[in-house]
């Protein structure tokens, strides 16, 4: 494919993948800060006519969206086909209301700054509760790239009578998945968020774990205030010690050391952020759904 591909920070091994897969070159991005805390960017690579393909984790995305902005824009400027994102963790999708009266839209708002810059995007099970679909807010063309077949793997090959655990109401969607893939029971906790850092998490009454293992599974650790609260409801509860397993990890200051210390029995998470917990491989999935967009997009320009 006439493609290349530009890694920023941390997305370097996805970004070998995704040449490979695509048989595209593999772009040089240079980014630098200046002292006044201005961002640099240059494309080294040229891009006249190819697919260019920017992969960029939107995590911490305060300090990595302008850049990304930035480098697609050039890309364009400088004679693109087309510009998409591989973001496999898309941020900004929590807000999705107006809970008080003038907070931000932050999610709606995002949306709209990134489809400016770019033709598609690809990610992995963003957040979606109040939205129906990406769809709703982004205005572009975007693939969902699910984790539960990769999750449900590995916990079919790592756990053994596992019991899939939701800590809220708001991970079902991917528990309850995940259950069914790996053959599992599911449990729905309740939740109550009573700030950043004030979870509280109880236990239905669903009796005895006996042998079983509970496999705490969410889509975003980022505090680890919910996965702490939810490993030491079960442990009260008298289960055994529960495996965590996060699809985004986050891991905002000290949420992975104090899950640590919680009593978890181990914490694995999928690589779409880069962190030592990743165990779970998405990139290849990734590829598949970018070869398949990037191909779509060849298509459409070619039958114009
Ligand atoms: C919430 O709706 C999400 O599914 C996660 O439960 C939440 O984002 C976890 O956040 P934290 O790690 O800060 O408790």
């Amino acid at each position: 494919m006439n493609a290349v591909v530009f890694a920023f920070p941390g997305c370097e091994p996805l970004a070998d993948v995704l040449a490979a897969r695509l048989s595209a070159l593999r772009g040089e991005l240079v980014l630098h800060r200046f002292p006044d805390e201005e961002s640099y960017v240059r494309l080294s690579t040229p891009v006249d006519g190819r697919a260019v393909v920017l992969a960029c984790s939107l995590d911490r995305a305060d300090a990595k969206l302008l850049p990304l902005a930035f480098a697609a824009e050039a890309a364009r400027e400088l004679g693109a086909a087309s510009v998409g994102i591989v973001a496999p963790y898309l941020g900004y999708l929590r807000q999705d209301a107006r809970f008080r009266a003038g907070e931000a839209i932050t999610s709606a708002t995002f949306a709209k700054i990134v489809s400016e810059f770019a033709d598609w995007l690809v990610t992995v099970d963003p957040h979606l509760h109040r939205y129906r679909g990406l769809e709703e807010i982004y205005a572009l063309r975007a693939s969902v790239v699910r984790a539960a077949p990769a999750i449900a793997r590995w916990i079919r090959d790592n756990v053994s009578e596992p019991v899939i655990i939701g800590p809220d109401a708001e991970s079902e969607q991917w528990a309850a998945e995940i259950a069914r893939r790996a053959g599992a029971a599911c449990v729905v906790l309740n939740k109550i968020r009573r700030g950043d850092f004030e979870v509280e998490v109880s236990v239905p009454t669903v009796g005895d774990f006996g042998s079983q293992t509970a496999v705490l599974v969410d889509d975003i650790i980022s505090s680890g205030r919910t996965m702490i609260a939810a490993v030491r409801e079960l442990l009260n509860s008298g289960a055994r010690a529960p495996v965590c397993v996060g699809v985004h990890p986050v891991f905002s200051g000290d949420a992975y050391a104090a899950l640590a210390a919680s009593g978890a029995a181990r914490i694995v998470t999928c690589n779409t952020i880069a962190h030592p917990s990743n165990a779970i491989d998405l990139n290849e999935a990734l590829a598949a759904a970018v070869e398949e967009i990037v191909g779509e997009v060849f298509a459409t320009a070619g039958s114009r």
